[in-house]
């Protein structure tokens, strides 16, 4: 299939300021280390808002959190993504008059973001109330090769005049974050986080400002270079915690001028002196011409894509949509074992640049299956934070093992509200489905000795200490799922299902490492006994899965249908997201769902229960579920084409693939909906490709949608990367690179050398 061009772009784009929030959203720029919003250069008017900003992915700053009643154990401080810098201002001034979008006129405008090279582009073609036209074109890059490194090069050309030009390029260190006092998905406190020095100039011209965490003791170092293609009378100073350089010169009709704009920013998260490095790499950065970090920007993205993407036929707005969901997984995901993916990756300040189980169901498998070092990277993460995570434990009263926290960034917890926080255990069962999930695709046994294992080992300690025997059954009580609308419940059956695999996999490594004598110095340091595994093992077997046979579905809880349902007739449309109008007890105590949560545990361990079962509680939660988190749809796609019902999928597909690009929860202002973009990526995979990694190997059952001519992909399985492409009548597989593999279509084993055609069939539609 041929590579459509990607690029997204809006012309004569809106000035209204809700739209703006919007795309400093969509437009942001970030390479996993390093974000920064897609604000104007020369601001907006003052009554407007903006989130203007710049962060680094796992930098923090702790914050205190007001709990209404001091209980014990309650989270007293959390972490916070605080806004760096602004090095982003840019004021142009053209014979006196200073150029403004609200000023004048717009003869022209378009924002672009180009996927292929890495950046975005403002274009504007303005005249001045003084009828001076101008022609602008702003250009900004993160770079993938340098990742504090993050570029400004602002043209401006004379269209119908000759005369002084001016640019005034400030780096100011005194910003602060946002706030909401309305939205609980936002933070609620407008803060300032950093101690910023006042700004030096270097010896060759760079600007400086160091600047000091308020209370988590971190450093971040911001250094600014600007550079002018034209000869220019040029001064600058250094006022407290800002600079300003500025450069006057006279244009000619028909000539262009450049500031090229360099900010490196470094933290003392990711990197030992800062100061000296953020001054090396400047150096590096302007010792050679931009059009060379254009181009490493082009090859790495080049390489990206070239296994990354996702090729659909017959449909250009949604092939779009998908690439720019899989664009933004890549610029939002942190390159180093130092930093995960955050909630709303870099491009925004929702949820406060918190890491949650997002990472791992949603996001983790692109990764695995098309850059394993990445998914490699995040799992490490985890690693580096379980000390935090059994300190954790302790703090919620666990004798043993380790919890993860449900929000954080360095590896403590953050959930505010207990109840939809904290009592989200399944995380613990998430992190070690992944873990499991990245053996199972990569085969990779060193990294499940190194740090694998003692992660499966540390989360089922905790789930012995979390659940207890009753009537022969080991249960889980007092737990929330991932579902938020139904909170503090016994038997959560997702939460259950997963510590089930949880505990038979640790067990199963355990064994594993003992036949290849690679147990001991492990089980030595953790003090893990035989026996203990063998009441890992026993606990699994005996686990307690909720179900109902006069339904034949598995109840969410032991509760939930004993619950009234939640009246959707009487609910005026205005009213979701039901969290933003309800009180929470309201929708604690009726069958009302936020998300997928039966439904997720179905797709994940789809062998735990036969299909009639999946099927009937796929209709039963279909019509209490609101979706009012942006993590559903994609799984009820999945499911719906499980099931064989590909038309439902592809509606839910798209729902999932424009959340952001059609602002459809009404909050892409406060950042990207990440794990929905991850979902884009599983439901084609997973959904309509209808892939599975078991133990028995990679399984695929493809369908099609009527509306596509076929879609294709690439995946990492193992030691080989496979093509495959969907295309009516069959299903072509083609081995790219590795060894011959048995694979599974539709159930069934056949043998793949070079390439395989397999006929489509109706899957899903025998139930
Ligand atoms: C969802 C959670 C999710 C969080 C961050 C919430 O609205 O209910 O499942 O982890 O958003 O994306």
């Amino acid at each position: 299939m041929k590579q459509k061009n990607k690029i997204y772009e809006v012309k004569n784009f809106s000035l209204e300021n809700e739209q703006l929030l919007q795309y400093e959203t969509l437009f942001h720029n970030a390479n996993g280390y390093l974000g920064v919003r897609s604000n104007f250069e020369e601001g907006y008017p003052d009554s407007y808002q903006t989130v203007r900003g710049e962060y680094i992915n796992g930098f923090y700053n702790f914050s205190r959190m007001n709990q209404a009643e001091k209980l014990c154990g309650l989270t007293e401080e959390k972490q916070v993504m605080p806004n760096l810098v602004d090095t982003q201002g840019i004021q142009l001034t053209v014979c006196g008059e200073p150029f403004s979008m609200f000023r004048g006129k717009i003869l022209d405008s378009a924002r672009i973001l180009d996927m292929e090279k890495g950046v975005t582009i403002r274009r504007v073609i303005w005249r001045s109330p003084g009828q001076r036209e101008l022609e602008i074109e702003i250009t900004r890059m993160t770079s993938f090769k340098m990742l504090p490194l993050f570029t400004i090069e602002y043209r401006v050309r004379a269209l119908n005049f000759s005369g002084s030009i001016e640019f005034f390029s400030t780096h100011i260190g005194d910003v602060r974050n946002s706030f909401s006092s309305k939205d609980p998905r936002v933070a609620d406190g407008a803060a300032r986080h950093l101690r910023p020095e006042a700004a030096v100039f270097t010896p060759e011209g760079f600007s400086t400002i160091t600047s000091h965490t308020t209370t988590s003791r971190l450093t971040a170092v911001s250094m600014v270079c600007n550079r002018l293609s034209y000869p220019a009378a040029e001064s600058r100073e250094a006022r407290g915690p800002a600079a300003v350089q500025e450069f006057r010169l006279n244009l000619d009709q028909g000539h262009s001028v450049t500031l090229t704009k360099y900010t490196v920013l470094c933290d003392s998260v990711h990197y030992q002196n800062c100061e000296d490095l953020a001054a090396d790499l400047m150096k590096q950065a302007v010792s050679v011409p931009l059009s060379d970090w254009y181009h490493a920007q082009e090859r790495y993205l080049k390489q990206f894509w070239e296994t990354g993407n996702i090729q659909l036929e017959g449909d250009d707005a949604l092939q779009n949509a998908i690439t720019y969901n899989l664009y933004q997984l890549i610029q939002s995901v942190g390159k180093d074992p130092h930093s995960n993916i955050a909630a709303k990756g870099l491009s925004g300040e929702g949820y406060e640049g918190h890491y949650f189980w997002d990472t791992e169901m949603y996001i983790e498998p692109y990764f695995l299956l098309t850059r394993p070092s990445l998914a490699k990277n995040l799992i490490a993460f985890r690693y580096t934070t379980l000390d935090a995570a059994r300190r954790n434990a302790r703090i919620l009263g666990h004798r043993k093992g380790a919890l993860y926290p449900w929000r954080t960034i360095m590896g403590r917890e953050c959930s505010g509200y207990f109840p939809s926080g904290s009592a989200q255990y399944h995380i613990n069962g998430d992190i070690a489905y992944s873990v499991v999930n990245y053996y199972l695709t990569t085969k990779d046994f060193d990294f499940m000795v190194h740090c694998g294992a003692e992660i499966l080992f540390e989360t089922a300690r905790l789930w012995m200490d979390v659940g207890n025997y009753y009537k022969g059954k080991f249960r889980i009580n007092c737990v929330t799922g991932p579902d938020e609308y139904t909170c503090l419940v016994n038997n959560n059956y997702y939460t259950n299902v997963i510590a089930r695999y949880n505990l038979k996999w640790a067990a199963r490594f355990y064994r594993m490492m003992t036949e290849e004598n690679k147990i001991s110095p492990l089980a030595e340091r953790l003090c893990l006994t035989r026996e203990e595994i063998l009441s890992f093992q026993q606990a699994a077997d005996d686990m307690y899965l909720p179900y109902n046979q006069e339904l034949d579905i598995n109840p969410q809880d032991d509760s939930f249908l004993s619950k009234e349902k939640w009246d959707f007739s009487q609910t005026p449309p205005d009213s979701f997201p039901l969290l933003m109008h309800v009180h929470p007890l309201s929708l604690y105590r009726r069958q009302v769902c936020k998300q997928a949560d039966t439904i997720l545990a179905h797709f994940i361990l789809e062998d735990e229960q036969p299909l009639s079962t999946m099927r009937h509680s796929y209709d039963y939660y279909e019509k209490i579920t609101t979706h009012d988190s942006s993590l559903s749809s994609c799984i009820f796609c999945i499911m719906a084409a499980r099931f064989g019902m590909t038309e439902k999928a592809y509606s839910y597909f798209g729902k999932s693939a424009q959340t952001d690009l059609m602002n459809t929860h009404g909050n892409t202002k406060d950042g990207l909906h990440i794990a929905n973009m991850g979902g884009v990526y599983m439901s084609i995979v997973y959904g309509f490709g209808g892939l599975r990694i078991k133990e028995d190997g990679l399984h695929l059952a493809p369908v099609l949608p009527q509306k596509w001519g076929g879609y294709s992909f690439k995946l990492y399985f193992e030691n080989s990367l496979l093509a495959i492409s969907v295309k009516h009548p069959v299903c072509e597989i083609t081995l790219l690179s590795g060894t011959e593999k048995t694979l599974f279509f539709y159930g069934k084993a056949h043998q793949l050398k070079d390439r395989l055609n397999i006929p489509l069939e109706p899957w899903g539609e025998k139930i």
